[in-house]
């Protein structure tokens, strides 16, 4: 049985002790962050800049900075963090007519490129995808806050791209994106994810890393 990676959303820790939040991640073994990016449009929040990702990449060069886009318009904003050092750009089918073509221009660049599914799309629009991403996001959780409760039936759609994977003999990470804590790991495990993002679970509490020996 593989290990599944954990990636943590610093949405969830304490934005005026990021720096410290980030070490006590990284003591527990973290390799990678999962950065969220929020335009106030795509999503009514906001969230972190290419400045922070700067910052994050110069504090912890060796962090993999993984950039989830919600924002309308991505394409205009990809340059930014590549140039901020951005390891992974995911951005959501619903926000462009280009998916394909923003998958193109995040590869030429030496980033990795994911594509995000909000609750209500269905997998079959990522079938002509699955070819050149590095990686699916289904998200657990309606995009834009952190704390909200877990969508159990997307599990379906997880097993649904699992059985993509196997069947197309590609090579992609599977991840989920909201409400994973110790209670729903479990399903999403099963479901056939490779990658779970967690933020709340994780940096509510003082206890980071009890919490993610509870996980994987
Ligand atoms: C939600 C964000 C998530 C969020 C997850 O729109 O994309 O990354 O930070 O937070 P939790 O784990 O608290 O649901
Ligand atoms: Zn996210």
């Amino acid at each position: 049985e593989n290990k599944m990676r954990i990636m943590p959303s610093i949405l969830g820790a304490n934005s005026l002790e990021l720096h410290k939040e980030i070490a006590r991640a990284k003591e527990s073994g973290i390799n990678g962050l999962h950065i969220d990016v929020m335009d106030g449009h795509f999503v009514p929040n906001l969230g972190f800049t290419a400045q922070n990702v700067k910052e994050i990449k110069q504090n912890f060069p060796e962090m993999e900075a993984e950039v989830h886009l919600m924002v309308s318009h991505p394409e205009q904003m990809i340059t930014d963090f590549i140039d901020a050092g951005a390891d992974m750009i995911e951005f959501h089918f619903e926000s462009t007519t280009n998916a394909y073509y923003l998958v193109q221009q995040i590869k030429k660049a030496g980033v990795k490129a994911g594509i995000v599914l909000s609750p209500a799309t269905p997998v079959s629009v990522v079938m002509s995808l699955i070819e050149i991403v590095d990686q699916i996001l289904i998200m657990t959780v309606n995009p834009g806050f952190g704390g909200q409760a877990f969508i159990k039936e997307m599990m379906s759609k997880v097993a649904e791209v699992a059985q993509l994977k196997n069947a197309q003999n590609t090579d992609f990470e599977i991840e989920v994106d909201g409400g994973v804590n110790d209670q729903t790991f479990e399903l999403v495990k099963k479901a056939g994810a490779t990658v779970a993002v967690s933020g709340s679970y994780l940096f509510k509490g003082n206890n980071f890393h009890e919490r993610l020996s509870r996980l994987v």
